[in-house]
């Protein structure tokens, strides 16, 4: 059966194979209910349609990041915190945000859309956010981002998440750190005394992932700044 179902894609007549399909358009579907978005999220995985977002990731030693949600008075608008951790150094963020139609949108802070939006697609995790970037803009970043109220998901879990990614056709998920003290780390804007020690944390990290690296841009060591950290 597998044996005939990749001879007729070979064939070019991919839609008679309906099992892998049909199986993509469920797990793309756009979530139905309305998750209640106040609280911590974890940010556990991020796949993109560009295979130097995950590697960036990879390279600058997998940051922990989170998301604290807070519901504000008008309803429908809720803050983001975003917090970040790499290094032992934190930092955070707040952006506003609009919820409608399992679609969180970025507003500005006259609350009018900027025009970037994530879009909540089904997941069979209980306590997860699968969440799609998709712009316009065929240019621009795509990317599917996983979030959880855990630190840390199934294996089952991860699998669906990486099979999402793939129907969409994007890379293999990159996941973050589970290492989420965000209160008790230093502030990032005292960086600077570190930074030679972080340096060598990310060359070695680059040296590790030198064969991805190359996959995915041949001329990557002709980048001067690759040469020099990778060195
Ligand atoms: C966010 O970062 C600032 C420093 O830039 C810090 O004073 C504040 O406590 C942090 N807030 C949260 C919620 O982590
Ligand atoms: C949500 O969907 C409704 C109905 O399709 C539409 O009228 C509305 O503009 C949508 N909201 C946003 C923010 O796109
Ligand atoms: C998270 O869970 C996945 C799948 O069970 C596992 O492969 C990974 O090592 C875990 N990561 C951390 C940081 O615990």
């Amino acid at each position: 059966m597998k044996t005939l179902c990749v001879a007729i894609v070979v064939l070019s007549l991919s839609s008679v194979c309906q099992p892998a399909s049909l199986a993509c358009e469920k797990l793309l579907k756009q979530e139905d209910k309305s998750p209640d978005l106040s609280g911590r999220w974890h940010f556990i995985a991020l796949s993109a349609n560009n295979c130097w977002i995950p590697l960036l990731v990879n390279a600058l030693l997998c940051p922990s990041v989170a998301m604290d949600i807070t519901a504000k008075d008008t309803p429908n608008f809720y803050d983001a915190n975003i917090k970040v951790k790499i290094y032992g150094y934190s930092g955070n963020e707040s952006t506003p945000i609009f919820y409608e139609n399992n679609t969180l949108f970025d507003v500005d802070s006259d609350n009018r859309l900027t025009g970037e939006s994530l879009l909540l697609l089904q997941t069979g995790c209980p306590d997860c956010l699968v969440m799609k970037i998709d712009n316009d803009n065929e240019n621009d970043v795509k990317a599917l981002t996983l979030f959880s109220r855990r630190k840390n998901v199934t294996a089952d879990e991860l699998k669906e998440f990486e099979t999402q990614a793939e129907c969409l056709g994007l890379t293999k998920p990159q996941m973050f750190k589970s290492d989420h003290g965000y209160e008790t780390s230093k502030s990032l804007v005292n960086i600077d005394d570190d930074i030679p020690a972080m340096l060598i944390a990310i060359k070695k990290r680059l040296i590790n992932i030198r064969d991805d690296l190359l996959k995915c841009d041949p001329e990557i060591l002709s980048n001067p700044l690759i040469t020099y950290l990778m060195n």
